[in-house]
C-alpha cells in the first residue's frame, strides 16, 4: 500500500484487548469498514502476543509493533529478540514511547532505529517534553531526542522514518489537556529544522510527523487540518472501534 501521500492512522493498542478473539475481531471490523477508504492509511500496533495471527489476516490495515527488543536473539528471559520480531514483517515499529522511556536510554532508542530499519519496518520515533516552560527548555529536550535517535540513520533512509510528537503532558488518563493546533504546528516546523539541520539540507526532510496524545474524536479533524502532521498517534481512543472507526472517516472525508 502506497502511504506516500496518504494521512497516517497508527492505533497503539497497548495491552488490549483480553483476548486474540477480540483483537481479531476488532482488527477484521475496522479492515473491513475501511475496505474503500483512498485518502487515509491506517496502521494497528496490537500487543506483541497477537502480532503474528494479526499479521495473517492483514490486508488493507497494516500491522505494526509497541517496541523492539536490542538483541537479536539470546539469554534475555521474557524479551522478544529482534529476530523473531523481523519474521513476522511488522510494517511499522514504535520507538521510545514515553511509557517505556524509563526503561530506555536514548543510546538504546538510537539502536532500535537502525534495527527497525534493517529489518524492514519503518520507526515511528515517539519524542515529546513531560512539561512545557517558559524557558522552552523543551525545544532542547525534543531535539536531544531526535539527535541521538538519528545519529547512524543514513541520509538515503530519512524518508522512511517517521517521527510521533507525543508531548507527556497530553498523553492518556492523566492528560492535563489537549495540545492545540498552533502548539503542534510549532513542532512540526521545530522537527523539521532540527533533521534538516542534521543533514545539512536546505530542502524540506521528506519525513513523515504525526501527532500523538489524547487524539480523539473531538480533536482528530481540527489537527488534521490545523497542525500541519502527516498522521497521528492513537491510544485509547483506538480501543473501541465503532469510534475508532468514525474518526478515521472524519479524515477521510476531509
Ligand atoms: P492516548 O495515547 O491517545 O491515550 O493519549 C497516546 C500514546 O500513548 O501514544
Amino acid at each position: 500500500m502506497n502511504t506516500k501521500e496518504k494521512f497516517i492512522v497508527i492505533a497503539n493498542w497497548k495491552a488490549n484487548p483480553d483476548s486474540f478473539l477480540l483483537a481479531k475481531k476488532n482488527f477484521d471490523f475496522i479492515q473491513k469498514k475501511i475496505s474503500k477508504f483512498k485518502k487515509v492509511s491506517v496502521v494497528i500496533c496490537p500487543p506483541i502476543i497477537f502480532l503474528q495471527s494479526i499479521k495473517k489476516i492483514s490486508k488493507k490495515v497494516l500491522v505494526g509493533v509497541q517496541d523492539l527488543f536490542i538483541e537479536p536473539n539470546g539469554p534475555f528471559t521474557g524479551r522478544v529478540g529482534y529476530e523473531s520480531i523481523a519474521s513476522l514483517k511488522p510494517s511499522f515499529s514504535i520507538i521510545g514511547h514515553s511509557e517505556l522511556r524509563n526503561n530506555d536510554s536514548l543510546e538504546n532508542i538510537s539502536k532500535k532505529m537502525n534495527i527497525a530499519l534493517d529489518i524492514g519496518s519503518r520507526p515511528v520515533l515517539c519524542v515529546g517534553e513531560e512539561k512545557r516552560d517558559e524557558k522552552l527548555n523543551y525545544l532542547s529536550t525534543i531535539k536531544e531526542q531526535i539527535e541521538t535517535a538519528f545519529k547512524n540513520i543514513p541520509k538515503n533512509l530519512v524518508k522512511d522514518v517517521l517521527i510521533a510528537y507525543e508531548p507527556v503532558w497530553a498523553i492518556g488518563k492523566n492528560a492535563e489537556r489537549d495540545a492545540t493546533p498552533e502548539e503542534i504546528r510549532e513542532i512540526v516546523i521545530f522537527i523539521r529544522r532540527v533533521v534538516g539541520d542534521l543533514y545539512a539540507t536546505k530542502s524540506i526532510p521528506p519525513l513523515k510527523i504525526l501527532y500523538g496524545g489524547s487524539v480523539n474524536m473531538k480533536n482528530i479533524s481540527y489537527i488534521k487540518k490545523d497542525s500541519g502532521v502527516d498522521g497521528v498517534l492513537v491510544g485509547s481512543a483506538s480501543l473501541n472501534q465503532k469510534d475508532f472507526y468514525e474518526m478515521i472517516k472524519l479524515v477521510e472525508n476531509i
